[in-house]
């Protein structure tokens, strides 16, 4: 039987993954099952995590807190101006919490659960953060939601921790628990740029990590049942050229930014 074509940008995003893989010394390497809640646990520990991610993105002259910022702020200025703001809000992978700052900051109104494999890390989120936030740990392969029970579905670099072969798995398990019209956020970094990709080949917590491009992806989320599927580039420029930044609304489709977010929506 003839083997499936496979385009050419995911062939070659096999060859930077496994050129990248090469460069990773041997011991650090571990061979990965799919669903690996230990991974993270590990590095639940509030100050090695926080130290090792400031430096892991000190190239681009910015903090943790303004990676963590902007990706929240671009999905409530994307729903401001598109679908309203919702009212239950899903963190899959919300790993120590640190998006849920900027989740109370941009969405006052809405109920934010967040979910993750490792329970170190939800412990880490409720203590750091105490509040009115929910937490659910992801055991085995189901979400532990009911069908449509969210109305935006958001998630920040936490498909490249998940063996590629599950994506079309939990992909399909987010559409089930956001309710139709519901909209999907997924950040990811982008195997394009060059800064990306050494910054995660010197971090300790991305030594599994398999970055996949915005083109692929984009794919196999609307091949998961997500409609108007879109991805936008972004962080194009360090903190020395900031003031360069109000360019990027027009650079969104150029597929060199340090990062990209693609979304979708749910059907009805
Ligand atoms: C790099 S951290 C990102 C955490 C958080 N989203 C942030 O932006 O700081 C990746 C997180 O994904 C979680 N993770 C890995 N595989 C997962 C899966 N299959 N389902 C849910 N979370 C997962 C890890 O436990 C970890 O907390």
């Amino acid at each position: 039987m003839a083997r499936p074509r496979r385009a050419m940008n995911e062939i070659f995003m096999d060859m930077i993954n496994e050129r990248w893989r090469d460069m990773v010394p041997a011991k650090r390497r571990t061979s990965r099952p799919m669903h690996d809640a230990a991974e993270f646990d590990k590095f639940a520990d509030e100050f090695e995590y926080r130290s090792m991610r400031a430096q892991n993105i000190s190239a681009s002259g910015e903090s943790p807190d303004f990676f963590d910022e902007y990706k929240v702020k671009d999905a409530a200025v994307a729903l401001q101006s598109s679908a309203g703001m919702p009212a239950n809000i899903l963190d899959f992978g919300s790993g120590v919490g640190n998006s849920v700052p900027y989740f109370r900051k941009y969405f006052p109104q809405s109920t934010l659960t967040c979910a993750d494999v490792s329970s170190r890390c939800l412990d880490l989120c409720r203590t750091r953060y105490p509040g009115g936030e929910r937490y659910a740990q992801i055991v085995g392969d189901a979400l532990p939601f009911t069908d449509n029970a969210f109305d935006m579905a958001f998630s920040a670099c936490v498909f490249h921790h998940i063996d590629q072969a599950a994506h079309a798995h939990w992909l399909a398990e987010l559409n089930r628990v956001t309710a139709p019209g519901g909209t999907l956020f997924i950040f990811e970094h982008n195997p394009w740029n060059p800064l990306t990709v050494a910054a995660i080949n010197s971090c300790p917590f991305d030594e599994n990590a398999r970055l996949i491009d915005a083109r692929t992806f984009s794919r196999r989320i609307a091949a998961a049942g997500w409609i108007d599927v879109k991805a936008r580039f972004r962080i194009f420029f360090p903190h020395i050229l900031a003031k360069l930044r109000v360019l990027e609304p027009y650079l969104h489709t150029v597929p060199l930014g340090a990062q990209y977010y693609v979304t979708g929506r749910k059907a009805g």
